[in-house]
């Protein structure tokens, strides 16, 4: 029979297996890496500009979080807040401190739209999408909840410099999108510090986790529907990589 192909080509199955078992182990590892503890930033904490001290602010004088990161519960950022927020007192408290000098320097600026350059501390990477917002509030009528600040903040209200306490990685999100029913509170919690669950709450906990369906959660990824199992997992990648 004439030959078609050249010789070479026999190879090509072989070579195009051998390539896609490359690539699978490739990206096997990456995961693994990547969602490892290992590669995380726990523990991260820089210097500030400012020596502001969240135990103070939100330990001892007890200021609520919203009060300066206002945007929490209806945006994506929870934004840190501008100079004209720490003025609305330092126009008078400690007026001259050379801790504050940074803060008075940006107020100089004659405008005071200018804010100190903090440096960030928790960063997802750009391809990972997180929205604050839409955990201050899910869940609809009596079954409306929320996951508080210290679960994934942890005591800020005792940090004089903050520090990263959880991973931020995929598994971290996953797990909890998988079996939130244990960090669930009330809205009216969502800044409290050192909340814990008493029991009437505990059974309501389990029927809101039943009620929600946030993306990749793992105990939704099979459901029965029309009579057969549907898999909801791997289409909600796009809830987080959008
Ligand atoms: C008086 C204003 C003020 C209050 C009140 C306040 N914060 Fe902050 N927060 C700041 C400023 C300023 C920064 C940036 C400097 C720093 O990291 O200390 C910050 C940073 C943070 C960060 C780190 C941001 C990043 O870059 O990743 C977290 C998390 C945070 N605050 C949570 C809280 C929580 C939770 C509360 C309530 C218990 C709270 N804050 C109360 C002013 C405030
Ligand atoms: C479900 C977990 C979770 C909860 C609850 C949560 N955060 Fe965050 N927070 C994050 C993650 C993740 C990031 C990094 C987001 C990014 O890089 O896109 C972040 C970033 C921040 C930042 C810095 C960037 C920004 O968004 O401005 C501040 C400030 C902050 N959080 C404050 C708060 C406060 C205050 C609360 C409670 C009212 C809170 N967070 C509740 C997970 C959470
Ligand atoms: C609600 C009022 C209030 C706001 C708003 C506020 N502070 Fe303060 N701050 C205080 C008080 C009260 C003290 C303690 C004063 C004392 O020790 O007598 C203080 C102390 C400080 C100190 C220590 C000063 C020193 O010389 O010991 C720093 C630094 C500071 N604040 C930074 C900030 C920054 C930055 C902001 C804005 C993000 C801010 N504060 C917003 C009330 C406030
Ligand atoms: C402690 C629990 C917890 C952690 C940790 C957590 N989440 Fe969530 N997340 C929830 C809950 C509960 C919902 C609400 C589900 C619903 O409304 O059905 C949610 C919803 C979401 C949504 C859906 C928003 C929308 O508008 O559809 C996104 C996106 C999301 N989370 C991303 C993340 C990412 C990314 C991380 C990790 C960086 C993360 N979450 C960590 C509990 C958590
Ligand atoms: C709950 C939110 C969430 C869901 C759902 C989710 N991811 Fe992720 N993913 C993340 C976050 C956050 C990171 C970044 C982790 C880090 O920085 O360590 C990430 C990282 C990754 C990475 C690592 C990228 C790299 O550079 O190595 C891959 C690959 C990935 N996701 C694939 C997926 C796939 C496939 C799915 C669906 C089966 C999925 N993700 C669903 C939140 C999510």
């Amino acid at each position: 029979m004439a030959q078609i192909f050249p010789r070479w080509t026999n190879q090509t199955p072989k070579l195009i297996t051998l390539g896609a078992l490359g690539g699978l182990v490739a990206t096997v590892f990456a995961v693994y890496w990547w969602a490892s503890p290992y590669h995380t930033d726990v523990g991260y904490a820089p210097r500030q500009p400012v020596a502001y001290s969240h135990a103070l602010h939100a330990g001892e004088l007890k200021m609520d979080c919203r009060y300066c990161h206002v945007t929490v519960e209806q945006g994506a950022m929870a934004g840190v807040p501008p100079t004209q927020t720490c003025m609305n007192c330092h126009a008078q408290v400690k007026k001259g401190s050379e801790k504050l000098k940074p803060i008075y320097d940006s107020w100089n600026d004659g405008n005071g739209t200018t804010s100190v350059e903090w440096v960030r501390i928790h960063k997802l990477p750009d391809y990972a999408y997180f929205n604050h917002s839409a955990h201050m509030g899910f869940g609809v009528g009596d079954k409306r909840a929320a996951i508080g600040c210290e679960t994934c903040h942890g005591r800020i209200d005792t940090m004089e410099v903050v520090r990263q306490v959880q991973p931020l990685s995929m598994s971290w999100c996953i797990e909890c999108h998988s079996d939130p029913a244990l960090n669930i509170r009330p809205v009216a919690n969502i800044t409290t510090m050192g909340w814990s669950a008493d029991l009437g709450w505990r059974e309501k906990q389990k029927e809101i986790a039943a009620s929600i369906n946030p993306p990749g959660s793992l105990s939704q990824a099979q459901r029965y529907v029309d009579g057969h199992y549907k898999t909801y997992a791997t289409a909600s990648c796009s809830g987080c990589h959008r």
